[in-house]
């Protein structure tokens, strides 16, 4: 199918992507119109093996080398200099850089091996909602629109991945995620700096990003109150005052980061006006937890 030009949803450990031929334009303009996803937001490039990342890039440093060594497969884009021809420009958005991801599920892995070649897949929401973390979330917002969609089940991590800039002197995370911000400082044995707000960096990174129909609220677990039509997401330790009506209640951030998503569009299915979310500890993966909360917060709506 992808050698076809077609367009295929798969599972990765994060979310589901909707994958294209990196190499074929037609095919990645259908999947910037499916997504209707602005033309100048570039998207990750996903190969079976971190062997294959000298096929895109050029002057790869070395800690980002370190860094695809100790996370590859995994979580983790690195945003390189780009090898000529190795991908469309429809891809990069006309950069002279392209993002590669290696991810870890044993699906995503069988598909990019046979492939071969570079997989351009963005997650496979329509732009602006809620990233997939099933099948049938794919199948709910897509459908009609794929050519065929692989379940591999439930997302392990449930957020994206963290993505780090590895075009100049230094590594600079333009989205956090999967992988933690200690760890990535850990293997380049130095501090990280993060730009993940503003600038055009990693132009996903929209604020508008990840929202459900619902109105979402960052709130502190003592600020929790009852109002009409309100639903809670908060760890399983937060109490939840009487009157207010549970979404979910995850054990702790790794199972927060799990259920996020499908818990936001749980929220719609059940009618929410609001959800109120008590963030987990902003440490690890807690921190990707709340920056999307966040990002979901920020959204005005009429
Ligand atoms: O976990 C993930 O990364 C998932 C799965 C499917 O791999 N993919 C994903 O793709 O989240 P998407 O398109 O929703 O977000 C990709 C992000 C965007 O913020 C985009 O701006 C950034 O990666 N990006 C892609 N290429 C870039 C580049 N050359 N320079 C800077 N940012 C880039
Ligand atoms: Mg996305």
């Amino acid at each position: 199918m992808l050698r076809r030009g077609g367009l295929v949803a798969f599972p990765t450990e994060t979310v589901y992507g909707l994958g294209a031929d990196a190499a074929d334009a037609t095919a990645v303009r259908r999947l910037y119109a499916v997504k209707a996803r602005p033309v100048d937001h570039p998207v990750i490039v996903h190969v079976a093996n971190s062997s294959q990342l000298d096929d895109l890039a050029n002057d790869v440093p070395p800690w980002g080398r370190a860094l695809a060594v100790a996370f590859w497969p995994g979580p983790l884009t690195l945003v390189v200099r780009r090898r000529t021809g190795a991908v469309c420009d429809e891809v990069t958005g006309g950069r002279d850089t392209v993002a590669v991801r290696v991810p870890a599920h044993p699906l995503a892995h069988a598909l990019l091996a046979a492939f071969a070649g570079g997989v351009a897949a963005p997650s496979a929401n329509r732009f602006g909602k809620v990233s997939p973390t099933t099948a049938e979330h794919v199948r709910a917002d897509l459908d009609g629109d794929v050519d065929m969609i692989l379940d591999g089940g439930p997302c392990a991590v449930g957020v994206e991945s963290t993505i780090v800039d590895a075009t100049g002197g230094e590594p600079v995370v333009l989205r956090e995620g999967g992988v933690r911000i200690d760890a990535i400082a850990h293997v380049v044995g130095g501090d990280v700096r993060l730009a993940t707000n503003g600038e055009v960096a990693a132009p996903g990174t929209l604020p508008s990003h990840y929202a459900p129909l619902a109105r979402v609220e960052v709130v502190a677990a003592e600020d929790l109150a009852p109002q009409p039509g309100a639903f809670v997401l908060a760890l399983d330790a937060v109490a939840v005052p009487a009157g207010l009506e549970r979404l979910a209640a995850p054990h702790d951030a790794d199972e927060y980061a799990r259920m996020l998503y499908s818990q936001l569009r749980e929220a719609d299915a059940r009618g929410a006006q609001v959800v109120l979310a008590v963030p987990p500890p902003a440490e690890g993966i807690g921190a990707a937890v709340l920056d999307r909360l966040t990002r979901a917060a920020s959204v005005r709506r009429r």
